[in-house]
């Protein structure tokens, strides 16, 4: 099994994150102050940081769902000087809570060529997600591809989340010159590969574009590894190597209602392993946690290709079937007295999925992502299903109850909601039964 952690070798400097759990939690934040390393450590230890599993020492859990928990993202990040912080690229180690820094100078600017976006540089910290497909692909074949950007919307959904809680604008840019964000953190494009950027705060003073990487080497993740093609192939055939291949559009404003006490929210998260199958919820809950999901993701696409389909099982006021969230509405496309039964098989045959009291599917058209957008159509499709994934879990909590992402029979799903869209992610919500 991969290493969890990425660990560099050598002489290493890193930064202390400030650890303020307590008062983040007790609903004392730091935003007053403005963007400095308090509030970046809180959107890091936050967003997506390690919880060490009581009675099991080595085993850490995060802040964010993971597909079989094998956590297969990494963060990295480009700031500008922030109070507490020099300018710098820096890795953030999730278990140790510190920034290991790999370049001195702003690095924000090498991001701006990368993007050939100016507007990047209003940001003071950029942040870069990326994915290392051996931690996943090890158990679940090239079927890993898509975990990278599965987890990768979890951490996404959760950073947008607190930093709008914070007062700080965000947005996930998935338009890059994959080459150039790769060789910043130096990752080779196949064992690990850039996956989205995240601009975060506003207002940077201008600094000089000088930047040196310290060139860090890190540790293997592990003694063995192999490729697997189709991952490497699909990669290789979303990227981008030309500015002439951006189809960017102009990012979009605006986000959902932000969630009170967002810390909370986040820290007390954990996948539901047992939803009570005789519990329902409120066609309101289900609609307000719909809402949210699918509000506007500030990004740089516009070609929103996920839409959400929602089998109930138990909503009050809503008769079991399919259906489809559209115009801020739950349009029927089939009665079903035996939702559960189909639930229970979609979801790959596993309770969770008949237990819960609903079950929703974002579903992307592919076909005309690609269409529209080029060959990176296909990334965003599946990096935007799971940030409204990760909203749909922070929407199930903050109203109480419990959910849980699942794995699901792609065609299948399909077929129930008689749609030639395709499923990108799922997730069950309900009343756990513990
Ligand atoms: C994309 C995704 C798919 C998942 N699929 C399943 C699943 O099929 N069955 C299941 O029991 N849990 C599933 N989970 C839940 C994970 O097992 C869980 O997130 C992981 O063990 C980490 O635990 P935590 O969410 O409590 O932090 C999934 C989670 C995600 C994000």
């Amino acid at each position: 099994m991969p290493q969890p952690f990425k660990e560099y070798l050598g002489e290493a400097t890193s930064v202390e994150l400030v650890d303020h759990r307590k008062e983040w939690l007790a609903g004392q934040s730091s935003h007053r102050r403005g963007f400095d390393l308090e509030e970046l450590s809180r959107l890091l230890i936050l967003g997506a940081g390690a919880k060490r599993l009581r009675r099991m020492r080595d085993r850490y859990f995060r802040t964010y769902a993971s597909a079989g928990a094998l956590h297969p993202n990494e963060l990295f990040v480009a700031a500008a000087s922030i109070d507490g912080l020099n300018a710098g690229l820096y890795h953030f180690h999730p278990r140790d809570k510190k920034l290991i820094r790999l370049g001195e100078g702003d690095p924000r600017h090498q991001l701006v060529e990368a993007t050939e976006d100016d507007s990047l540089l209003d940001h003071p910290v950029i942040l870069a997600v990326s994915g290392i497909p051996w931690r996943t692909a090890w158990k679940y074949g090239p079927r890993g591809y898509r975990h990278l950007w599965w987890d990768a919307g979890m951490i996404i959904a959760n950073l947008m989340a607190l930093a709008d809680s914070a007062g700080l604008p965000s947005r996930v840019l998935a338009h890059f010159l994959d080459e150039r964000v790769n060789h910043l953190i130096g990752a080779d494009g196949q064992t690990e590969m850039a996956l989205a950027l995240v601009g975060i705060g506003e207002g940077t003073p201008s600094s000089e574009p000088q930047y040196s990487p310290l060139n860090l080497r890190a540790a293997p993740i592990s003694s063995n590894s192999f490729e697997f093609p189709e991952i490497t192939a699909v990669h290789r055939e979303t990227a981008l190597s030309s500015t002439d291949d951006f189809r960017k559009e102009a990012a979009r404003a605006g986000a959902g209602e932000p969630i009170d006490e967002i810390d909370k929210v986040i820290w007390k998260r954990g996948s539901t392993r047992r939803f009570d199958p005789t519990a329902s919820i409120t066609q309101r809950v289900l609609e307000d946690v719909l809402a949210y999901a699918s509000a506007p993701i500030p990004c740089d696409w516009t070609t929103t290709t996920n839409e959400l389909f929602v089998i109930a099982n138990a909503v009050d006021g809503v008769e079991p079937g399919a259906y489809h969230w559209k115009d801020q509405k739950l349009q029927r496309i089939s009665r079903d007295p035996g939702a559960r039964e189909a639930a229970h098989f979609l979801s790959l045959v596993q309770a969770l999925g008949s237990d819960a009291a609903a079950v929703i599917f974002p579903m992307a058209d592919l076909g005309s992502a690609v269409e529209t957008a080029g060959p990176r159509g296909y990334r965003t499709a599946q990096l935007e299903g799971p940030i409204m994934s990760g909203r749909l879990y922070l929407a199930a909590y903050a109203a109480g109850y419990g959910a849980t992402g699942l794995t699901f029979y792609d065609e299948e799903v399909s077929k129930y909601f008689q749609t030639s869209r395709e499923p990108t992610l799922e997730v069950a919500i309900g009343t756990p039964n513990y």
